[in-house]
């Protein structure tokens, strides 16, 4: 887990601790040893550490955190802090990435050499934590108050390059940081020698005139930023006790503070969720001998609001696009729409006009399909319609060349049926983005029932290659996500009908850490196109029961954001939703028309039902094997629909709050008198019901255990 070796009296320490050297007990242990070596033996004059492979540190080892091996000795505040009061220089020499405790180790040595490229942060509050080995003390000694609380409470990850003038590195390196940080611990033994103290991290002091406003400010900041979530407060207490404690007093608070966090449930949901987002690149029964292809030439059909979207987010990741649409106007259209896109980044400084050029030179517009000839790739982003997208598939088939990945970028239809439209059916999948698909995270692989591995495989490459989270789903209408949001949708308008005003479910929903309620969202992606699926659904099946309103609405023209008025009204040029009393009347009018008693329904009825309706469909959707894993599920929530990620995704949440305790409310739901179907609505999917007798959890179910 160490290497160590010694070069012209220099001791060089190298963690190696595949894949991320990641400083978990064992390498602690082997560290300190070494490190001990280094110091009793004459012949050292200096030591390195470094880090063996990719990268330096990507910090202390997750799996390790709430296990009684976290605090086993030596902690990693005892190694840093013997490095940092040892008597012979300690340079750190950094590539790769040194994060977490990885940059923490870096800050307890005397001295640091990093190379430019290296990516270097304190990510600890994406997982609920403060950094827990010195971060919050010795960051601010190097870079000053202001410069370390933003990248702490922001948990930023930055090119080394960008803190070139900050002070935390003593020299950057195009070149080897270890040869340069040999060099430089032999001037540093040879300045000891000489007289000259060593520069101790610890020792320094942090000064910030009027530090008592820049945390009171620091702290309503955040407070307005960060949804209810607790780290990012915690981070700006011990921030503010470099300035206010002695070091060591403050080091042990910042401790304890670490300590107490990773109790919390938002540490286990923040871990959860980047597990989560590592596993979900994991594609089952997949054949290990299918490599992905290359794809380097990518054709888009349609250029509307999704084909000029993805076509951005394939030229922003530098693949060549051809984006092919029926006539010359509406193909201008798109490349227009995706011009004054580019331009509106330009403003805003996002990006550099050569950026700009150089994404706008890989988009090619076309009026035929000729392009598809030379494609790696051809994703089709047509109206949704079953016979469009099928004559689409078959002109692509005239042209294209064996092999292609064939994609639909459909959102409800059947891809099975789409791909009978191809003769090579095993490299046909549906990839479902997001709107704006240029900067969605999310991405759905729905993988058809012929779909090969080697186009499993090549879609994932190509998410990855985009920046894209992606999670594989089995063909079933709306796939994981907008399946899913049917009866959490559908919820949403019972609410009003017996009851609530938009705002309130709103504003429920959103206090309780989502992004935006479901009128808001629905204001925004169009209340005529949700009007669509409902009623595709309702045709399959008249049982259904949405609440009539949804139609009312589209019925008085207010189909969302894009005409000023929708569940709300919006002034134009402003963003924030007004209360609608033409809205608050119509809700009234169909609670008066069903002949309900409206009533008062509390934010926790609200949040509870919106939740668990997403739960239960989720369920029978892990347990049909649409999904592979509950914590795909999950990440689908995260990446795409604005759930707080503190919370750690709906199956998640549902396993941390108990599943019994899941099943009892819905039951309680289902025996309300209040509404028509409520004991269907209800009906707990088999999964639920057998995982909760049995006092298991969905991150435990694994799909042979159906059988
Ligand atoms: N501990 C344990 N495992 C880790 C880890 C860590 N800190 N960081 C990454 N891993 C694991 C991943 O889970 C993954 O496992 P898998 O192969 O089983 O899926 C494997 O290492 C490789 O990770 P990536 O696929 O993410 O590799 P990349 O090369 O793409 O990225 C990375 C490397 C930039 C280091 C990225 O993994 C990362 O961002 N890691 C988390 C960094 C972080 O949050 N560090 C802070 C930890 S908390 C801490 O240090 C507390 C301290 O203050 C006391
Ligand atoms: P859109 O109506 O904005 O664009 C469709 C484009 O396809 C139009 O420009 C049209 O001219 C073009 N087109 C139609 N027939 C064509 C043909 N035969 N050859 C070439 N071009 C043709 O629609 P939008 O919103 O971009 O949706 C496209 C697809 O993406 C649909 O299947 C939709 O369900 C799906 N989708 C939409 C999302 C959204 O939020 N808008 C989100 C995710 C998926």
């Amino acid at each position: 887990m160490v290497r160590y070796h010694i070069n012209d009296g220099v001791a060089v320490i190298a963690l190696d601790n595949p894949p991320v050297n990641a400083l978990g007990i064992s390498l602690r242990l082997q560290l300190f040893e070494e490190f001990g070596h280094a110091l009793n033996n004459p012949e050292v004059v200096a030591i390195v550490i470094t880090g063996a492979g990719r990268g330096f540190s990507g910090g202390g080892d997750i799996n390790e955190f709430d296990t009684p091996a976290l605090a086993q000795a030596p902690t990693l505040m005892t190694v840093f802090n013997q490095i940092e009061r040892s008597h012979k220089p300690v340079v750190a020499a950094v590539h790769g990435n040194a994060l977490g405790g990885g940059l923490e180790l870096a800050l307890a040595c005397h001295a640091r050499v990093c190379h430019t490229k290296t990516l270097v942060g304190l990510p600890e509050v994406h997982l609920g934590l403060v950094p827990g080995a010195g971060g919050t003390q010795r960051l601010p000694r190097l870079v000053g108050a202001e410069l370390a609380l933003n990248l702490v409470v922001q948990g930023k990850i930055v090119p080394a390059s960008s803190l070139a003038e900050s002070g935390l590195f003593d020299h950057l390196t195009e070149g080897s940081p270890v040869e340069d940080a040999i060099a430089l611990a032999h001037q540093l033994s040879k300045d000891v020698r000489d007289g000259q103290p060593l520069k101790r991290t610890g020792e320094r002091s942090v000064s910030l005139p009027n530090a008592q406003a820049f945390f009171a400010f620091a702290r309503a900041t955040v407070q307005v930023q960060t949804r209810g979530a607790t780290a990012p407060q915690a981070c700006v207490d011990c921030l503010e006790y470099s300035v206010t404690l002695p070091f060591q007093q403050a080091l042990e608070k910042e401790f304890s503070t670490f300590w107490r966090l990773q109790g919390t449930h938002e540490f286990n949901a923040l871990r959860h969720a980047f597990l989560a987002e590592k596993k979900c690149l994991e594609i089952e029964n997949i054949d290990s001998a299918a490599l992905p292809k290359e794809i380097n030439d990518v054709v888009v059909v349609g250029a509307g609001t999704m084909g000029s979207g993805i076509a951005m987010s394939l030229a922003n990741a530098g693949l060549q696009v051809t984006l092919v649409e029926r006539e010359q106007s509406a193909l201008d259209r798109g490349l227009t729409s995706i011009s004054s896109t580019y331009e509106s980044s330009l403003k805003k400084g996002r990006l550099s006009v050569d950026q700009i050029a150089k994404r706008k030179s890989l988009i090619k517009g076309s009026t035929n399909f000729d392009a598809v000839a030379s494609a790696d790739a051809v994703i089709e982003a047509v109206f949704e319609d079953i016979n469009v997208k099928r004559e689409v598939f078959n002109a692509v088939g005239k042209f294209a060349r064996p092999g292609t990945l064939l994609a639909t970028n459909t959102s409800m239809l059947d891809v099975d049926e789409i791909a009978q439209s191809c003769s090579e059916i095993e490299n046909f999948l549906g990839l479902h983005f997001f709107s704006p698909a240029h900067v969605m995270k999310l991405l759905e692989i729905v993988k058809g029932e012929k779909t090969s591995s080697q186009s499993l495989a090549t879609a994932m490459s190509l998410a990855r290659r985009l920046g894209k989270t992606a999670v594989v789903s089995g063909v079933c209408e709306g796939f994981i996500g907008n399946r899913m949001l049917q009866p959490y949708l559908m919820q949403a308008g019972l609410l009003l009908d017996e009851g609530a005003l938009p705002h309130q479910v709103d504003a429920a929903i959103e206090k309780w850490g989502f992004a935006m309620g479901p009128f808001r969202v629905s204001d925004m992606a169009g209340n005529d196109l949700g009007a669509k699926i409902r009623h595709d659904r309702l045709g399959k099946n008249p049982n259904l029961v949405y609440s009539r309103t949804f139609d009312a609405i589209v019925e008085m023209g207010r189909v969302g954001q894009k005409c000023g008025r929708g569940w709300y009204d919006y002034v134009p040029g402003q963003r924030a939703p007004q209360v609608s009393q033409e809205v608050t009347d119509a809700v009234l009018a169909e609670s008066q028309r069903l002949g309900l008693q409206r009533r008062k329904i509390s934010d926790e009825e609200i949040v509870d039902r919106l939740l668990l309706a997403l739960v239960n469909e989720g369920a029978k959707i892990l347990e049909e094997g649409i999904a592979q894993r509950a914590s795909d599920i999950d990440v689908v929530y995260l990446a795409g629909y604005g759930f707080p990620r503190w919370r750690g995704g709906p199956m998640f949440s549902a396993d941390q709050r108990g599943l019994k305790d899941v099943v009892a409310t819905m039951q309680r739901f289902a025996r309300a008198p209040i509404y028509q179907n409520a004991q269907v609505f209800w009906r707990p999917a088999n999964l639920l019901v057998s995982l909760a007798d049995k006092n298991l959890t969905f991150s435990a179910f694994q799909k042979s255990e159906l059988s």
